[in-house]
């Protein structure tokens, strides 16, 4: 079997940076190089204070602080790190394209392509090329056919190796997966390309975890295990919306449901809109492929899950806007969490933008603190939609680092991210330092109900009357 030395990641993202921090760990015999054109981002991987990394993730740093300059290493030399290696990962971003034929929904693969381009030119040994980002299905063909056409008349063995990391949770589930799944030809050089990359991972986890497929199965799969993660969230949203006006409770009917272990108990925790950089993105792209097979029903089905989510969220901002009696216009607003999920400084799609949004539409003034995002970050989300200048959003939204002064005369608390910090506060004082009523609106069904109440909040959880 082919053994693996090298290997080189293009994009030290999100993805990127944890999966190859976690191979070097476990495979100290292997040199795991990740690069990308980013330099500020590279400079932070490579900062000597391991707060400073660009990704927050629980035990990333003590994984990153083992294994760097030992085998593992980040850097800006593409080629270099492409030439020396045996096996390489693409782990770049797959954005939803914003121009052209598919704006909208479709997989933007510009930066794929970039790469295959690149290791088309540089390669002058066989290679297998590994897919970790999220692809459509068939994107193998195109990679193959751009890598056999303009290279070096080198061999390219290209693989699907779809990565399932949850953000926050990202070392364990990497540590510990559930499965990996590697997709390839269905050929010798295939089977011994998919054999190489399994052998890496059975470093750490046990052969019958590895699941191989073709090629097309493998890519399909993320797609699909996303799209069917979401629908569960949406599914549960969509009955959260019905118990606040029927007064049963969504977290008795999740438990109630869950223990059919036939549907099983995870993923239905109802919350204000699931987000973060994934499952829109995956379920736009499925919707797309599926559109362009004409298989109308099927894209429909899966549409309405990004339907059910945005309505999710307007619903949210809708209540606040009514309880606060038909008017936030001048009144403060205080947002507790701005991530889309717990444990992570990534704020893409979180539900927060889009209910900030709505809410500084309607002139409420907000002030937000997260603990680990950053008030550059928390801007250019905000700018990024366009909605309003710039210097509006600064003018109606201030971002602090401090939660009590984020309570400090405040109308209104949304918590917007499940924070566990949030949970140890001192909500006595914080009831003391808003104005009064003192309303809080819990995206994120964080807080006892009783225990809030009996303070004297006005309190509304999704899910319950
Ligand atoms: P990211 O935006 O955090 O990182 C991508 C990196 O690639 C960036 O740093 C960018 O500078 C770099 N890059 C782009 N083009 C390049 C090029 N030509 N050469 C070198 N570097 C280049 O993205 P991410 O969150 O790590 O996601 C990467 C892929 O993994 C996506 O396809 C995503 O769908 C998929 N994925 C993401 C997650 C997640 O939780 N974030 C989980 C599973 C799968
Ligand atoms: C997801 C998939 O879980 C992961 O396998 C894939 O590789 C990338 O996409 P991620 O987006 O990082 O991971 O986080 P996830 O834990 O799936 O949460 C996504 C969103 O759904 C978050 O906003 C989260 O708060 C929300 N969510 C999740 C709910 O609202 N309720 C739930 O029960 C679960």
């Amino acid at each position: 079997m082919k053994k693996i030395n090298k290997i080189c990641c293009i994009g030290a993202g999100y993805v990127g940076g944890p999966t190859m921090s976690v191979i070097a760990q476990q495979c100290p015999e292997i040199k795991v190089t990740v690069v990308d054109i980013n330099k500020e981002r590279i400079a932070l991987w490579n900062s000597e204070d391991l707060d400073k990394l660009p990704v927050y993730e629980p035990g990333l740093k003590e994984i990153v602080g083992e294994a760097r300059d030992r085998n593992l290493f980040f850097s800006t030399e593409v080629d270099q790190a492409i030439d020396e290696s045996e096996m390489i990962f693409i782990s770049v971003n797959t954005p939803t394209k914003t121009y052209g034929k598919g704006k909208g929904q479709a997989a933007d693969l510009k930066f794929i392509e970039l790469c295959a381009r690149d290791i088309a030119r540089v390669a002058k040994t066989d290679k297998i090329v590994v897919e970790k980002s999220t692809l459509p299905v068939r994107t193998a063909e195109a990679i193959k056919s751009i890598l056999e056409n303009t290279g070096n008349g080198v061999n390219f063995e290209i693989l699907s190796n779809p990565e399932f990391l949850a953000e926050g949770t990202a070392i364990d589930d990497l540590l510990n997966a559930d499965r990996v799944l590697i997709g390839g030809a269905e050929t010798e050089a295939g089977q011994e390309a998919k054999d190489a990359l399994s052998s890496v991972y059975e470093h750490w986890l046990p052969k019958e975890r590895i699941l191989q497929t073709n090629v097309w199965s493998s890519e399909l799969s993320k797609l699909v295990a996303n799209a069917f993660l979401a629908q569960r969230v949406s599914s549960i949203n969509s009955i959260s919306a019905l118990c606040e006006k029927t007064d049963a409770n969504v977290a008795e009917v999740s438990r109630a449901i869950g223990f059919d272990s036939r549907i099983g108990p995870k993923f239905l925790n109802a919350s204000v809109g699931f987000g973060g950089s994934c499952f829109q993105k995956d379920i736009l792209n499925l919707v797309y492929i599926s559109r362009s097979f004409g298989l109308e029903e099927v894209a429909d089905y899966w549409e309405q899950v990004i339907i059910m989510n945005d309505y999710q969220k307007r619903r949210f901002a809708e209540n606040i806007i009514s309880t606060l009696y038909n008017t936030v216009s001048g009144k403060k607003i205080a947002f507790y969490g701005w991530a889309f999920k717990k444990d992570t400084n990534d704020t893409r799609e979180s539900a927060a933008i889009y209910v900030a949004d709505a809410l500084l539409d309607e002139q409420a003034e907000i002030v937000v603190y997260d603990p680990k995002v950053t008030e550059e970050t928390i801007y250019a989300d905000l700018d990024y939609l366009k909605t309003r200048d710039p210097q509006e959003n600064r003018r109606l939204l201030k971002v602090v680092t401090d939660p009590m002064e984020a309570a400090k005369e405040a109308h209104a608390i949304a918590i917007l991210t499940e924070w566990d910090e949030f949970k140890e506060y001192d909500w006595q004082k914080v009831y003391e330092a808003m104005l009064k009523p003192a309303f809080v609106f819990d995206g994120r069904r964080l807080l006892d109900s009783d225990k809030m109440n009996e303070l004297g909040f006005k309190y509304y959880k999704i899910g319950q009357s």
